[in-house]
């Protein structure tokens, strides 16, 4: 996720059990972009010691080659397309989920990377950029070529991140494509996790938003599956999470008002629905520094109450990006 999960939160999620696999923030490619080094740095120091997918989010067909190029020459597992990103600008520019529109270019590209990337080669979408039912016509496109993965994230790019995800065309790409699909979409526990996998027959699931908010996720997913009991973690164990966020994912070295910012930014993803009065929220958003965003965090996240792992609807990270 961009400016989200970058190096420095990949090493917390170290601390806390990783995934299978990384995706990196994408990297943005034009005719002139060169991969952006801070990118670049997360998957020469990558502290999960599990695989890694260079990201790439554009539409010019050789500038992605090249890029893939480049980039084939670091450490990575593959060479992974976005086709999901909503944000006006990208979609603006025929990149990421604005590429929806265009199946034909979507084509191109696909077959220029795949004669291309000698390592996986997946693609990362939404169902469609208006309407779900535009993605029969992706999933056409996505099966002519010869992709390694395919994570679908179960809404359109209009919906944003609206609470409605469309699962049922999860299932339909497990159907239809040959290569395992990933599920993602509002995975945050692993009761979401297993509904997700009975709902789609998914071979794997893609979190984002979740594993923000609840660091343990990946290790509770393994354990619920091989039938091992994970402790449940409690707000107490919230706190550490998030001295564990100022002082490793948000960069030491940087002024205090950037980490303050970085922070900040992190929490909207865990501490909303946390305390019914909206207060800690409201705390943590104003402080004008660290003490005072401790404080209130201290004053808050004290017990040994479990932590509710399923955000509220409403809560503010579903308005974040
Ligand atoms: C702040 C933010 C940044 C994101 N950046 C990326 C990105 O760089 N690449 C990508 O494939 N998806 C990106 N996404 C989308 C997520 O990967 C994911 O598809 C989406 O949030 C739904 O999954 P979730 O409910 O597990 O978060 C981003 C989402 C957010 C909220």
């Amino acid at each position: 996720m961009q400016e989200v999960t970058d190096l420095g939160f990949w090493r917390v999620v170290a601390e806390y059990g990783p995934p299978d696999l990384l995706v990196t923030e994408y990297f943005r490619v034009h005719s002139d972009s060169r991969p952006e080094r801070q990118i670049l740095r997360a998957i020469r120091e990558n502290p999960c010691g599990v695989p890694v997918l260079a990201q790439l989010i554009g539409g010019d067909v050789p500038a992605l080659v090249r890029t893939a190029g480049l980039l084939q020459r670091e450490r990575i597992a593959g060479i992974d397309l976005n086709l999901g990103c909503p944000a006006p600008l990208v979609c603006k520019k025929d990149a990421g989920g604005g590429l929806l529109r265009r199946p034909e270019h979507i084509d191109l590209i696909l077959g220029a990377l795949r004669a291309s990337v000698a390592t996986s080669l997946t693609v990362k979408t939404r169902v469609g950029f208006d309407r779900p039912d535009e993605f029969g016509t992706v999933l056409d496109i996505l099966c002519r070529h010869r992709l390694d993965a395919v994570s679908v994230h179960a809404r359109t790019v209009r919906e944003m991140y609206a609470p409605v995800a469309h699962y049922d065309w999860i299932r339909t790409a497990a159907t239809r494509l040959r290569c395992p699909v990933i599920a993602n979409g509002n995975i945050s526990s692993v009761a979401a996790a297993r509904a997700v996998i009975a709902a789609t027959g998914a071979r794997g699931l893609m979190i984002g938003r979740g594993a923000v908010r609840n660091p343990w996720i990946f290790r509770q997913i393994r354990d619920a599956w091989s039938g091992a009991t994970s402790p449940a973690p409690t707000l107490v164990d919230v706190r550490q999470y998030i001295d564990r966020l100022y002082h490793v994912a948000c960069d030491p070295a940087a002024p205090e008002r950037a980490r303050l910012g970085r922070l900040k930014k992190l929490l909207a993803f865990i501490l909303p629905g946390l305390d019914p009065s909206g207060e800690l929220v409201a705390r943590t958003r104003s402080a004008a520094d660290e003490k005072e965003l401790f404080r209130a965090c201290d004053d808050f996240l004290t017990s040994t109450q479990p932590f509710d792992l399923e955000p509220h609807q409403d809560s503010p990270c579903t308005a974040l990006v």
